[in-house]
């Protein structure tokens, strides 16, 4: 016997990203950077608790104020988003659990985004593919299709037009959180300033939006010593610019003994990739024992699931 399958509620896990590379081309005129990145999805989550409801709402306990609880949150915009493509009548209320650090340059607004999208296809029962998904995912930010997709991928365009990277093995990296968080917008804005002043020494950065093959080699054979030859961030300039402190961290990574350390996307979090699983336990002790906020993760994870 089979009972009519409408759930009450659905829950959904999305993760985190790293960019382990990031190339960034020149400001076109719609405002937006084209990129070269490579992705990574790492074990630092959003859960997205969606309740069928009238009218669109989100809660997120124990959230800073900087978090807007309006029709201003990603996740609220996403059901919204979702209800007027699919023509659903009803709404949805939405619990957020955050993992991901707030404005760290890791994408938790994006995981939000993705998760909630996820979610009331499920609640809502409107059954769409993973492509107009990812269509209405690339509609909300540059990094919510990643967010859907998880694993490692290559992103070009905005770093919405994804490609999946054959990675083996896990790499282990550890986390450096800062409190205070740093703007996307503004840290693109220093890098156009820094590349203008600088523009008679730069190298033309089109010449650079690639991928190396190196990096895509790195992640095939799972060799962390390899990858960390490869790691390479052009927004890191911006953001130490926007925050001097992260030299500082970088620093104290390197001396902790990570193979490399870059800014995670726009920053400020900064990642610091390890040896193994003891290894980077070894690196995230010394950067606690000096004070700093540091979390041991893994990747790459599978993008937004419903999880029971
Ligand atoms: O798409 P998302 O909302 O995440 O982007 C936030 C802002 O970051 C954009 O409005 C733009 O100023 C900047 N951005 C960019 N180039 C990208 C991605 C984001 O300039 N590829």
């Amino acid at each position: 016997m089979t009972f009519a399958a409408v759930p009450h509620s659905v829950r959904v896990r999305a993760p985190g990203k790293l960019n382990v590379f990031l190339g960034v081309g020149d400001v076109g005129v719609d405002g937006y950077h084209p990129l070269a990145t490579v992705f990574q999805a790492v074990s630092l989550y959003e859960d997205v608790h969606a309740y069928p409801a009238e009218g669109f709402s989100v809660e997120i306990p124990g959230a800073s104020e900087q978090l807007p609880l309006d029709d201003r949150n990603l996740a609220v915009r996403a059901a919204r988003l979702l209800a007027t493509a699919t023509g659903h009548p009803g709404g949805v209320h939405l619990e957020i659990r955050k993992s991901v650090p707030v404005a760290g340059g890791m994408g938790g607004g994006s995981a939000d985004a993705a998760a909630a999208l996820v979610a009331c296809d499920a609640l809502w029962e409107t059954g769409l593919s993973n492509s107009a998904l990812h269509e209405l995912a690339a509609q909300l930010g540059a990094d919510v299709p990643f967010a859907l997709h998880g694993g490692t991928a290559v992103g070009t365009g905005r770093g919405d037009v994804l490609n999946p990277v054959l990675a083996h093995g896990r790499f282990d990296w550890v986390l450096v959180t800062s409190e205070q968080g740093l703007s996307t917008p503004t840290v693109y804005a220093r890098l156009d300033a820094y590349r203008a002043e600088h523009a008679a020494l730069a190298d033309d950065p089109l010449e650079q939006l690639e991928v190396p093959i190196p990096m895509l080699q790195a992640l095939r054979s799972g060799d962390a010593h390899a990858l960390a030859a490869t790691v390479a961030n052009d927004l890191q300039v911006a953001a130490v610019l926007e925050m001097p402190l992260l030299e500082d961290i970088l620093a104290a990574g390197m001396r902790a003994g990570a193979l490399t350390g870059v800014v995670s996307g726009s920053g400020p979090t900064v990642a610091f990739l390890g040896e193994s699983a003891e290894h980077a336990s070894k690196v995230q002790s010394e950067l606690q024992a000096i004070g700093l906020n540091a979390l041991h993760v893994h990747g790459p994870v599978p993008g937004a699931r419903v999880v029971v």
